[in-house]
């Protein structure tokens, strides 16, 4: 399965994907990383492992649509059976969603439905959660609502500030993301019906 990653930062989840690919027995490979942010750290990482980069800087485009139009154009060449957004820090309109609905998957750091949105580590500490954790979900129109996939929890120690949480979560974050890229490209996991339903073997 082809697999294009979508990034704004460093890139972590993204290199982690990469290096699972990499085993012989996984199912779907990284043939490209897209990038918003021509500084995102990890456009050097994908580099260093030989997987070819594209960025679409934002301000190039007049519109959104635009910048949308240009990466999906270069999506189309790239022909990919799941894209992974890991660590994309920007909403893709519903227009984009449909064309590659129920291919996308994204990876968000919380327990989903809590704490959808940004600041997640912070609110689930001001809430008193003990536990905390990430979301690998199929991307639907509302923000961070797709069906999830894989969830994964830690816990939520007293005195965390939100960076202790954030490393905490990101930990479980690299083994969430390849089992539930696994499960999508090997066909266990697929979204029907805006649900995430177990086909096959696993159902
Ligand atoms: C992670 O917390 C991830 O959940 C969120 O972005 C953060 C950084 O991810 N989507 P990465 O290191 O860029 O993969």
């Amino acid at each position: 399965k082809r697999v294009v990653a979508f990034i704004s930062g460093s890139g972590s989840n993204m290199l982690r994907l990469a290096q699972e690919c990499a085993a012989a027995d996984f199912p779907a490979e990284i043939v490209a990383v897209f990038s918003d942010k021509a500084d995102a750290g990890g456009l050097a990482k994908a580099q260093e492992i030989g997987i070819p980069t594209f960025v679409f800087p934002r301000k190039d485009f007049v519109s959104k649509e635009a910048h949308e139009e240009a990466i999906l154009a270069e999506l189309d060449r790239q022909r990919p059976d799941i894209v992974c957004l890991a660590g994309y820090m920007r909403l893709l309109s519903g227009r984009f969603i449909a064309r590659h609905e129920g291919r996308i998957l994204n990876i968000h750091p919380s327990l989903l439905p809590l704490f959808p949105g940004l600041d997640t580590h912070r609110r689930a500490i001001e809430a008193g959660m003990k536990i905390a954790g990430c979301t690998v979900h199929f991307v639907t129109e509302g923000m961070d609502e797709g069906p999830a996939i894989v969830q994964a929890a830690v816990p939520v120690m007293a005195g965390d500030t939100p960076a202790d949480l954030a490393a905490r979560v990101l930990t479980v974050e690299h083994r969430a993301y390849p089992l539930a890229l696994r499960l999508v490209a090997e066909g266990k996991v697929r979204m029907k019906n805006a649900k995430a339903v177990a086909t096959g073997a696993a159902a």
